[in-house]
């Protein structure tokens, strides 16, 4: 193939391309990004889930219950776990530890590091707490520490403790517990809530994230983050929806989320949580705005739909406001961030075409869309308001709206979409994109491939040079959903996988595809002579960096190799360039598996130098990648 590419041309490219939708789903939230290791920390309890006590194990005959206390810890905290020091008469007359342990989301890593931990108590007290990290198979002490108890009978007392184990364990099997001497108990009981455990976090913030999987996700060079879903923003149902209020402030304000993927979610994860990931990323946001659709079907009427509007604005205001005249931006300083954080996009709902059916999509296309537009434009006219349809979904979107695109596929499908936006001049994001069901088989009835896989990464390639090409309009691509828990989970196909042992955490072979590409950004592109099968490419410049660069994927070629001649017009002959070709095993089905720890993804990176005639020569195999980016000039 001869690729010959004009100096002039092209289109600017946004500089958002490559990113990734993030909602708790797969417990990416709860037991996964966010680093909380106490499973069940505060018996939270919603509609759908009753507050419970799991994950938590009486320790030497201590008895525990759930009560709610005519004083609870807080309004949002209103069950908490009682501790009756034991049923054997030598207990209550005073001797041995009691108490409880936890087990964590399916096992806790312990390293030598130091770990950061609080519990509240109600009830009288004398002598102190015992907490210790040890095995849940031999009983090993790893690491313990004493904290002096400061309890009370008449009020709930924070305790804070540091704890820095003194041996590594060997596996994640491991517990929490919390233990403290029968005989100091004045009533035969204490308390407790909000009993919670963090180790070191990812740029050491409080309430973070587990640095392991944050560095995974960093390391493919995301520029986008689209919060907090997908589904998760509507809620099962109009009063279980994602209300950004209960995710702010002290954790023991936090009242916990039914979530709609089957499990009972902590709030931990919060907005504030969510925009300091994308600064210390350095992340473009798309924050989601819930618009009165909710997964069950429920639609807010049109004439009951303003206090909804106004919330979303106030969500705005508190993501951007100004600290010292707004007061969501004072809100916001409050909780440690005075200066607003950058906020271009705002989505209204998700996927509103397929949640609440014909009325759903009807209603959105008819007032709930028009409704948010103008209010939001009305206060922020730069923010671009979008849509959670596109244009393919059958809604011609009003100006200056823009439009989103989900898109999980077969390698056949994802390519086949590769020039789908080249006539589409309203601008897009493509908020959701994965590969997930193999060629020919029965799609969504049979389920997600277990892992991404190689040519499914292939396709994904095509359909994303594809979007790049259209770079002037599509404001950036998100993989989805970004991580999954080995241990529960309910969509399988994702980016990393991953379990309580970092030693599991896997890159999938999408992560490597998304990383290169991502990895090389353009700022423009520049028009090339070549038609396109069964090399699909996209080629620009990046003007910061001085630089020229080809992306390319090879999808069913017909030969072994297929050879590329490629020649950037203006550049002299001899320019080196760096040139990365991926290529996969030979089971186009072959995948990255977190229990072999095999990696299928062959990464070669040379230095390559153009001829006499300024041609760049090279050859991509068949379901191969490739980036090829000159030095600067
Ligand atoms: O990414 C998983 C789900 O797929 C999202 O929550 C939803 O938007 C889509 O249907």
């Amino acid at each position: 193939v001869d690729i010959s590419v004009k100096a002039t041309g092209g289109n600017a490219t946004s500089p958002h391309q490559y990113g990734f939708l993030h909602e708790d789903i797969n417990n990416s939230g709860d037991g996964g990004l966010y680093a909380e290791l106490i499973r069940n920390r505060a018996f939270q309890s919603s509609s759908i889930f009753n507050s419970t006590l799991e994950g938590w194990t009486p320790v030497n005959g201590a008895a525990l219950s759930l009560k709610d206390l005519d004083e609870p810890l807080s309004k949002a905290l209103k069950t908490s776990m009682n501790v009756a020091v034991g049923t054997s008469s030598s207990k209550r007359n005073g001797s041995g530890q009691v108490g409880f342990s936890n087990d964590g989301y399916w096992g806790m890593d312990v390293k030598i590091k130091p770990y950061t931990g609080s519990f509240w108590v109600k009830g009288e007290y004398e002598g102190s707490f015992t907490a210790s990290l040890r095995s849940n198979l031999t009983g090993e002490v790893f690491g313990s520490t004493e904290i002096a108890a400061k309890t009370s009978g008449s009020e709930w007392v924070e305790h804070e403790f540091k704890l820095t184990p003194t041996k590594d364990a060997p596996n994640s099997n491991n517990t929490f517990s919390l233990t403290f001497d029968a005989a100091g108990v004045k009533d035969g009981s204490l308390d407790f809530n909000l009993i919670s455990l963090f180790p070191p976090t990812y740029k050491g913030r409080k309430n973070g994230l587990r640095i392991d999987l944050a560095e995974a996700i960093e390391g493919f060079h995301p520029t986008l983050l689209r919060i907090p879903g997908g589904n998760m923003l509507e809620g099962n149902n109009s009063n279980a929806w994602w209300d950004w209020k209960n995710t702010l402030g002290p954790l023991k304000d936090r009242p916990g989320f039914s979530g709609v993927w089957g499990y009972q979610q902590s709030n931990g994860l919060g907005l504030m949580e969510y925009l300091w990931l994308a600064e210390d990323m350095d992340l473009e946001i798309v924050l989601g705005v819930y618009n009165g659709l909710s997964l069950n079907g429920d639609i807010v009427p049109k004439d009951q739909l303003r206090p909804f509007v106004d919330d979303a604005l106030a969500q705005i205001e508190f993501v951007s406001g100004d600290a010292a005249t707004t007061k969501w931006g004072a809100v916001r300083a409050e909780l440690g961030h005075p200066a607003p954080f950058k906020l271009q996009y705002v989505e209204v709902g998700n996927e509103d075409w397929l949640a609440g059916g014909d009325e759903g999509w009807a209603t959105f296309k008819e007032y709930r869309f028009p409704m948010f537009l103008e209010a939001i434009n009305e206060k922020y006219p730069h923010i671009t308001v979008i849509s959670s349809g596109s244009v393919f979904d059958g809604y011609e979107i009003p100006e200056p709206g823009a439009g989103d695109y989900h898109i999980y596929g077969t390698p056949d499908s994802l390519v086949e979409q590769f020039d789908l936006f080249d006539n589409v001049t309203i601008p897009h994001i493509i908020g959701e994109a994965a590969a997930v069901h193999p060629n020919g088989g029965l799609g969504w009835d049979a389920g997600l491939l277990e892992y991404p896989w190689w040519s499914g990464t292939i396709g994904e390639a095509v359909s994303m040079i594809g979007y790049e090409r259209n770079a002037d309009r599509i404001i950036g691509a998100a993989y989805a959903p970004i991580v999954r828990s080995l241990d529960r989970w309910q969509w399988a196909a994702v980016m990393i996988q991953f379990a309580a042992d970092p030693a599991k955490t896997t890159l999938s072979t999408s992560w490597y595809l998304w990383e290169l590409f991502a990895g090389h950004l353009m700022t423009h592109t520049l028009p090339a002579t070549s038609a396109f099968n069964p090399l699909y490419y996209v080629t620009g410049k990046n003007e910061d960096k001085g630089t020229y660069l080809f992306k390319g994927a090879v999808f069913n070629a017909t030969t072994d190799k297929v050879p590329v001649s490629l020649t950037f017009e203006g550049l002299r002959p001899g320019t080196e360039a760096e040139l990365t070709i991926l290529t996969g095993p030979e089971d186009p089905y072959g995948f990255n598996d977190p229990f072999t720890g095999v990696n299928v993804v062959k990464t070669v990176r040379e230095k390559v130098v153009s001829d006499q005639e300024g041609k760049f020569a090279f050859s991509m195999p068949d379901l191969s990648i490739a980036v090829l980016e000159t030095k600067a000039s």
